[in-house]
Parts: structure tokens; C-alpha cells; sequence
């Protein structure tokens, strides 16, 4: 059958995804693998040992919190594989909670890996991809990134952030061949959900709010996603429900997050 419009094949393809040394990233890596792509993964840690269970894989060690760190991932990658095809900005942070007791230096992490990376690889890959009339840019954002994090003014900023990085990009850039997917789940069993930010209000929230998904079943959704080039995935569909709410009243969804604080806080 011929491929429609709308229709990414991952097969042959030069990936890259950075945070894939565990967690969602990992899974990612293992998913794209399946579906034939060629695929770096770069982490700050782990990723050499992830793509030494795929073939067609390469692991680098990366640091995506500076540019410089995302030019040279993009070097190794493209001497790795030669052109990246598609990019996935996955690696991220939770770092932080509330204002008054979050670290300038956590405010500053964040932003660089979940947001400004986004930004350095799109603005290093963009002058190729723009030439070839061809790109596809991914990244983790995250339900946070839609609604709210409960407990973390970092998450919840940065994350806003790069859900709104990915909606520029597709406006900006869409007529011109550059195709952008945003995933935006809530709870993920992960390091991170597990052990992350303000560990206990954090999973308290996220398991008060819905079901948590193994990391394999959000790569799934992002495999089928691409492959029909959408922009969101929402691996929880109770998000996109909640996002009517907010959009519909927002006094009214405010009112219910500040109950659900209530509960998860105990205050
Ligand atoms: N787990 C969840 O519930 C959940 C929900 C929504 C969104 N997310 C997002 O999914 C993405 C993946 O998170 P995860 O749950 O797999 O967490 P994780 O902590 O298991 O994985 C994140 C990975 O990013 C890497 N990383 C962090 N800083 C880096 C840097 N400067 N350079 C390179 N790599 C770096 C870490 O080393 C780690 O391996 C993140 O963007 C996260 O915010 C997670």
C-alpha cells in the first residue's frame, strides 16, 4: 500500500533520543528499534548499555543542558548515521518544589534541559532539515506541561514551556516540511515518577489523578502517533478531558486542582 500524506515510516530512519539510558527515552529506543529506525541514544548515563541490547544502535554519552553539549551530540550522531531524520528531545528533570524552597540552580537546570535543549537541537538541526525540505522533531513535554504540576513551580513552568516551544515549531515551521509530535503523559513508572520531584507529593499526585502506564505502552503511542504525524499524544486520554475543563472554566479547574493539592499535601 502506498504511504498517504500523512503517513512517517520509522523504518530506515536516522533517529535520535536523548534521555533513552532508562525510563521513557529507553523504551522509546526499543520501540523505534522495532519499527526499523536506526537510533543514537544519548544520555548523560546508561545509554551505551541500552544500545548494546539493540542492533542498528549506537549509545553516546551526552549532556544536552548546554548547546554546546547538543552540537556535539549532533556531530557524533550524524558521524554515527549520517543526516538525522528525526530528533526526540526526551531527557528531562524534575527538579524542585515549591517557590520558596526551590534552588535557583534547580530553576536554571530546568529550564536547560527541558526547555533551552529543545530549543539547541531544533536550532542546529533546523538549517539542514530546512534544505532538505524534510525533519521530524520530537519532544517530552508532559501532561504537567498542559494542566499543572502540583508541588513543583520548575516542572510546571518548564514544561508549559516546551509544550509551547513544540506548538511554534509546528506553526512556524509545518508548511515547510518540519513535522513536530509533543508527548504529554501524566503518570509514567519511572525513575523519575518513583523517585523524583518532591518524591511523595509527586507520585501522590500523579496516582491521584489516573492510572500510571508502563514506559512500553507510552512508546507505543508514540510509534502509532508518528506514524501518523500527530502532534499530541496523550497516552492518558483522561488529559485531554481535563484540558476541556480548564479550557471551559477556569476558576472552576483551578478551584479542583487547589482540592487535589489539599489532599495530596494534607494541608
Ligand atoms: N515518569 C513520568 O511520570 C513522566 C510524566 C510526564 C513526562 N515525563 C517526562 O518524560 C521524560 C523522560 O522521563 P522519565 O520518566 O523516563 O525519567 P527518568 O528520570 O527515568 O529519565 C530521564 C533521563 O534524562 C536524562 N537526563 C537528565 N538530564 C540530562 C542531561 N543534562 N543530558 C542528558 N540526559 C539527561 C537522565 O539521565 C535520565 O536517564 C522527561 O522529560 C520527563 O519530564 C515523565
Amino acid at each position: 500500500m502506498m504511504p498517504t500524506m500523512h503517513q512517517m515510516e520509522l523504518a530506515g530512519r536516522n533517529t535520535v533520543i536523548t534521555g533513552a539510558g532508562r525510563g521513557i527515552g529507553a523504551a522509546l529506543a526499543g520501540a523505534f528499534h522495532d519499527a526499523g529506525a536506526k537510533v543514537v541514544l544519548a544520555d548523560l548515563h546508561g545509554a551505551e548499555s541500552v544500545a548494546a541490547n539493540l542492533d542498528r544502535s549506537v549509545g553516546l554519552k551526552a549532556d544536552v543542558s548546554t548547546e554546546a553539549g547538543n552540537v556535539a551530540l549532533l556531530a557524533a550522531a550524524r558521524e554515527a548515521n549520517g543526516p538525522i531524520d528525526l530528533f526526540f528531545a526526551n531527557a528531562g528533570v524534575a527538579a524542585g518544589t515549591d517557590v520558596e524552597d526551590t534552588t535557583e540552580d534547580d530553576w536554571a537546570n530546568s529550564f536547560a534541559v527541558n526547555v533551552h535543549a529543545h530549543r539547541w537541537a531544533a536550532k542546529h538541526l533546523l538549517p539542514e532539515w530546512l534544505e532538505r525540505g524534510e525533519g521530524y522533531f520530537c519532544s517530552t513535554a508532559s501532561a504537567a506541561g498542559l494542566l499543572a504540576q502540583i508541588g513543583s513551580g520548575p516542572y510546571s513552568v518548564t514544561k508549559h514551556a516546551a509544550v509551547a516551544f513544540a506548538e511554534y515549531m509546528s506553526i512556524t515551521y509545518g508548511d515547510r516540511g518540519i513535522n513536530v509530535t509533543c508527548l504529554c503523559p501524566q503518570g509514567v513508572n519511572t525513575e523519575m515518577l518513583n523517585a523524583g520531584v518532591g518524591a511523595t507529593t509527586g507520585t501522590n499526585v500523579v496516582k491521584a489523578a489516573g492510572a500510571v502506564l508502563e514506559p512500553e505502552d507510552v512508546a507505543r503511542a508514540v510509534v502509532v502517533a508518528i506514524e501518523q504525524e500527530k502532534f499530541f499524544v496523550l497516552p492518558h486520554p483522561e488529559v485531554a478531558h481535563y484540558m476541556q475543563l480548564k479550557a471551559n472554566d477556569p476558576d472552576r479547574w483551578l478551584g479542583g486542582m487547589r482540592k487535589l493539592q489539599r489532599t495530596v499535601k494534607g494541608r
